[in-house]
């Protein structure tokens, strides 16, 4: 038994947030007085959400990125990490997170064998970082950065271009691969604010971001990636690390999408971009067995819209939802 949709794309790959909750409150993300969380009662259990995770990788995903809101910032996910991290069919178990509360943690981290870590860092100035993040978090962020560099576990830089921001800080990025062997991402922004598009004087969009690259650089070599991949990578001749442009909001990667999101109310999402298709919770909630739950999964991932565009279609309103909601 797999999840196969009718495009013939195989889900291998689950996001799971864990709350909806955050202690940042970045401008893209959300409003300056947060987003609306929900009753803790209606926030998946620890144990629904090994349980589904569990259902899920019988169905062949193999791989898990935990993500919130801020996952660490829900009670006792140390050691949810500990117990996902028996589930042997389980190859990867990462994290997005973004790094203000895990210092303390990264032993655990490595022991529980994580995989990889993304970590959200916008801006290299404390200044602007406060400004980005309404949190005044940089040098503690920074720390953690410098720690997860030096530990086992791989890491991603997470960089949300936001016009008129931090578009002068993409080459600082780059210039921080010389000499570490870490991936930047840059993310294309997406209007998952609380509120909807931003006024955007100018859109930076893949094409303009690897263009800026471009400019500054002799050469800029293309790699392979993974065919799921949602960045497309490059390195600069001789620098240890890499980067890579997330066409996040020009969905131009929907073709290998090998991924489904399931938000922390339990939520079931084909998509990023689709409205949410049914709640896990309420089945488990109304006693749903393991075998009921793989027939829905397995029906459900059938329908996977082909694309972000078609999704977002379907839903009939804009996308508008913060990312906090969501599920990163
Ligand atoms: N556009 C693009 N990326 C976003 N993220 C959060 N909100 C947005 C948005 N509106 C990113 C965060 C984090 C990841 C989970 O999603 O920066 O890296
Ligand atoms: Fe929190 Fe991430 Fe949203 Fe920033 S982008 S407010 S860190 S959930």
């Amino acid at each position: 038994m797999e999840l196969l949709d009718k495009f013939g794309r195989k889900i291998t790959y689950l996001r799971l947030a864990v709350t909806d909750r955050c202690n940042l409150r970045c401008q893209y993300c959300m409003p300056a007085h947060g987003i609306d969380i929900v009753d803790r009662t209606e926030l998946l259990s620890y144990k629904e959400m090994y349980r589904i995770t569990r259902v899920l990788s019988e169905l062949g995903v193999n791989k898990v990125r935990l993500t919130g809101g801020e996952p660490f910032v829900r009670k006792d996910f140390v050691n949810f990490l500990e117990s996902l991290s028996f589930n042997d069919k389980l190859e990867e178990i990462n994290i997005t997170t973004n790094g203000a509360l895990i210092s303390n943690h990264i032993d655990d981290l490595e022991r529980f064998k994580i995989n990889a870590i993304n970590l959200s860092l916008d801006s290299l100035q404390k200044e602007k970082f406060a400004k980005i993040t309404r949190r005044d978090v940089f040098d503690n962020v920074y720390d953690t950065f410098e720690k997860l560099e030096k530990s086992s576990l791989k890491l991603k830089l997470n960089v949300v271009v936001q016009s008129g921001v931090n578009t002068d800080e993409i080459i600082d990025f780059i210039e921080l691969t010389k000499n570490k062997d870490i991936a930047v991402r840059f993310i294309e922004e997406m209007p998952f604010n609380g509120k909807g598009q931003r006024d955007i004087s100018e859109v930076w969009n893949f094409k303009k971001i690897l263009n800026l690259i471009k400019n500054n650089y002799l050469d800029v070599e293309p790699m392979l990636s993974k065919k799921s991949s949602t960045s497309v990578n490059f390195r600069i001749p001789n620098y240890q690390g890499t980067f890579g442009i997330i066409p996040a909001f020009t969905r131009t990667i929907c073709n290998d999408c090998d991924r489904i999101r399931i938000t922390s109310t339990g939520l079931f999402k084909n998509c990023l971009f689709d409205g949410g298709v049914f709640n896990v919770r309420d089945f488990i909630r109304n006693g749903a067995s393991d075998d009921e739950l793989k027939q829905l999964f397995i029906d459900t991932v059938h329908h996977k819209p082909e694309n972000g565009f078609i999704a977002e279609a379907a839903r009939g309103n804009a996308v508008s939802e913060s990312m906090s909601t969501i599920g990163g």
